[in-house]
């Protein structure tokens, strides 16, 4: 099947590109960049276009299904439409849109409240569906590999309400069934953790998995602001800072049955935090 990966040079993307490539699907993915179009896996095929200009949506025709990510910024909503029209004025059967996890609770947060406009479009489209809504993902923390290793600090302000952060490899494996398969269609799952953690739970996971005394910086936003206005655009800090203190007054938690549900979809239980971190402990050592 021909399927185009929007997001297929990123983090999640390039997990779904990996997982249809190892099902032997025809795989091709939106990129802006030609240089990212020529480092792509063997076999599959790379299409220049961005989705922030209509002229260039050449890339949707002829496949049968998307899979559709866009990236926090202030022209997510723009960009989240057209991948969707782009898809469905093509004839494109099917569409996967990775959101997050519990957008209608926290429409305040710029990368939250404008996935649910992209959900609508997606549902009105007249194409097979599936959302995914992932929460917190464990990669996020290749982010603080410098911060772990050199300072032993854990500097994500999560909180203590706690979240149920998520692999990206099982959004990928949840991603590829609902790509590949109509057994996934008009759902929207919550792609969640086995585990509620929190921040101070994290660090004593990377403790572990690190073999050394790793401590939670803590929920100090100004703190949090302060360290990161030379790294991040205004805007996003701005929708990271807001997201952070949403996500320790209120936390962003799985219920049980939606593990039960991701479960019996992925067809194994969610991976755990802890082995995460061992493992990347483990690669970083290496
Ligand atoms: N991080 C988390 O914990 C978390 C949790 C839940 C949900 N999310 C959601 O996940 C999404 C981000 O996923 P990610 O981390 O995998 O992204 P990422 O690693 O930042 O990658 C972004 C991808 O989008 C492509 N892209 C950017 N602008 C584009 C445009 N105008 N037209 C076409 N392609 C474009 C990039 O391709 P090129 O650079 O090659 O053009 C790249 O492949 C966001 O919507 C975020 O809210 C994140």
């Amino acid at each position: 099947m021909k399927i185009l990966v929007v997001g297929g040079t990123g983090t999640v993307g390039s997990e779904v590109v990996r997982q249809l490539k190892n099902r032997g699907e025809q795989v091709f993915v939106l990129t802006r960049s030609p240089e990212h179009a020529s480092k792509l896996p063997q076999g599959v095929t790379g299409i220049v276009g961005d989705l922030l200009d209509p002229t260039k949506l050449g890339a949707f025709a002829g496949m049968e299904a998307v899979f559709l990510l866009n990236p926090v910024s202030t022209t997510e909503s723009f960009e989240g439409l057209l991948g969707v029209n782009g898809a469905r004025d093509a004839g494109a059967k099917r569409i996967v849109y990775l959101s997050v996890h519990h957008a209608d609770r926290a429409p305040h947060l710029p990368h939250f409240g404008g996935k649910l406009g992209i959900e609508a479009a997606v549902m009105q489209s007249g194409m097979e569906y599936t959302i995914v809504r992932p929460n917190n993902f464990y990669q996020n923390d290749i982010w603080f590999k410098e911060a772990l290793l050199n300072y032993g600090v854990y500097p994500q302000p999560i909180g203590s309400a706690g979240l149920s952060r998520v692999d990206v490899r099982d959004i990928g494996e949840v991603a590829v069934a609902a790509l590949t398969t109509n057994a996934h269609d008009k759902k929207v799952y919550n792609l969640v953790g086995p585990e509620v953690v929190t921040g101070e739970s994290t660090a004593a996971d990377w403790s572990r998995a690190l073999g050394k005394p790793i401590k939670y910086a803590g929920d100090d936003l100004e703190a949090w602001e302060a360290q990161n206005r030379a790294y991040l655009p205004a805007s996003m800090l701005y929708d990271f800072k807001h997201m952070y203190a949403f996500f320790q007054k209120d936390g962003l938690k799985a219920t049980p049955a939606d593990v039960t549900q991701l479960t019996s979809v992925l067809g194994h239980a969610p991976r755990s935090f802890a082995a995460y971190a061992k493992e990347m402990a483990a690669a970083w050592k290496s």
